[in-house]
């Protein structure tokens, strides 16, 4: 299956399918001098089936994790990349999850002013989200994502079988930005949670994430006006996450929780706040567990706040949604008392 991104100044192929990954040569230049980064929680197997295609390939190792989406990690890529005399016709592939993604993507940006860049996302949260739209970032000073770039991938590839040795922690993160794309614009993605048969249709629910993704970044891919909508469930999100010190709830969780308690309309609220327990997420301890004084100070210092409000994507029913500017106590009001 192929999906083509076409925005004003970006067309790329998001190309997915089963075993994708064992005829490279059918989708890029596997003769070309290229890097894969890659990290330490990518098995041996499945780098080693990929490297065996390419001439002339080099491996770099980083660390697991947000620490990675380093200044000093991306300058030791520099580094690497210099020390091999690459060149801005060669080749970076980003082999991981949306860390691996974004530390690359921002290295290939900048790198000799922009070198190709391939992108083979192996979570469902860079499958579905983080590998299409042409953001990337690197986090600086304590602040996420600070520092980073739009810069377009020459071409995604999505295997689903590299899914099979995901952590069903993380798997479960990256549906939750699933759910959110079928609540905001696709009713028939959302039925896929509703009814708990997202897994039996991963490559369907791929698709249709990536399609709704699509529809939105090809209007705004500079993030200036309707991209907002994809911050639903975020802000609200960001501060719990920032409530439970980064280290509780991973990122698709936090916004999880921030999406119940976005959507007006009570009957789709409950709906969905079942689904997600369903899905794993012990929503009411979470909710209790929330130090609200603490959250109200991370909203109030939210990093998008001016003159005192917020801005706030809610839903008032399914697919149907808007902005509004709010206070951070409205905001933490929304969680009940
Ligand atoms: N640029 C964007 O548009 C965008 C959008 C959403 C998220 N993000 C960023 O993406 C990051 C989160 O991405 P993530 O959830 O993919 O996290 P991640 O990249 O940290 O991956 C999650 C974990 O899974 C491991 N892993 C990855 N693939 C695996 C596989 N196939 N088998 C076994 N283990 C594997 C990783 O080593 C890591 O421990 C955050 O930094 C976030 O800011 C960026």
């Amino acid at each position: 299956m192929e999906i083509v991104i076409n925005s004003k100044n970006n067309k790329y192929n998001i190309i997915f399918e089963k075993a994708i990954l064992g005829h490279l040569k059918d989708y890029l230049n596997v003769l070309e001098k290229t890097l894969i980064i890659y990290d330490e929680n990518i098995d041996n197997v499945k780098l080693n089936n990929i490297v065996r295609q390419f001439p002339e390939v080099f491996t770099y190792k980083v660390k697991a994790g947000e620490s990675s989406k380093s200044i000093e990690t991306f300058t030791q890529i520099l580094d690497y990349l210099v020390n091999k005399k690459f060149s801005r016709s060669d080749t970076i592939i980003a082999l991981g999850g949306g860390v691996i993604g974004d530390l690359t993507g921002f290295t290939a940006s900048v790198f000799k002013r922009g070198c190709k860049l391939v992108m083979i996302p192996t979570t469902t949260m860079s499958m579905m989200d983080s590998a299409v739209g042409s953001k990337n970032a690197l986090n600086f000073s304590n602040i996420k994502n600070v520092v980073g770039s739009f810069y377009a991938p020459d071409l995604v590839l999505i295997d689903p079988e590299v899914l099979d040795s995901l952590p069903r922690r993380h798997y479960i993160n990256g549906m939750f930005e699933a759910l959110k794309m079928g609540l905001l614009l696709d009713k028939k993605l959302f039925n896929f949670f509703e009814e708990g048969i997202y897994s039996k249709n991963i490559l369907e629910v791929i698709e249709r994430s990536i399609l709704a993704k699509k529809k939105i970044v090809e209007k705004d891919e500079k993030d200036f006006g309707i991209r907002h909508i994809l911050n639903f469930g975020h802000t609200l999100g960001h501060g719990i996450e920032s409530s439970y010190h980064l280290d509780k709830l991973l990122h698709g969780e936090s916004i999880a929780i921030g999406l119940i308690y976005m959507i007006e309309d009570k009957e789709l609220q409950n709906k969905v706040k079942n689904i997600i327990i369903r899905m794993g997420l012990d929503v009411d301890t979470l909710i209790a567990n929330i130090d609200k004084n603490m959250l109200l100070t991370y909203l109030q210092n939210d990093k998008k706040a001016k003159n005192g409000k917020i801005e706030a994507v809610f839903l008032e029913n399914m697919n149907k949604y808007h902005i509004r500017q709010v206070t951070a106590e409205e905001l933490v009001d929304l969680l009940g008392k």
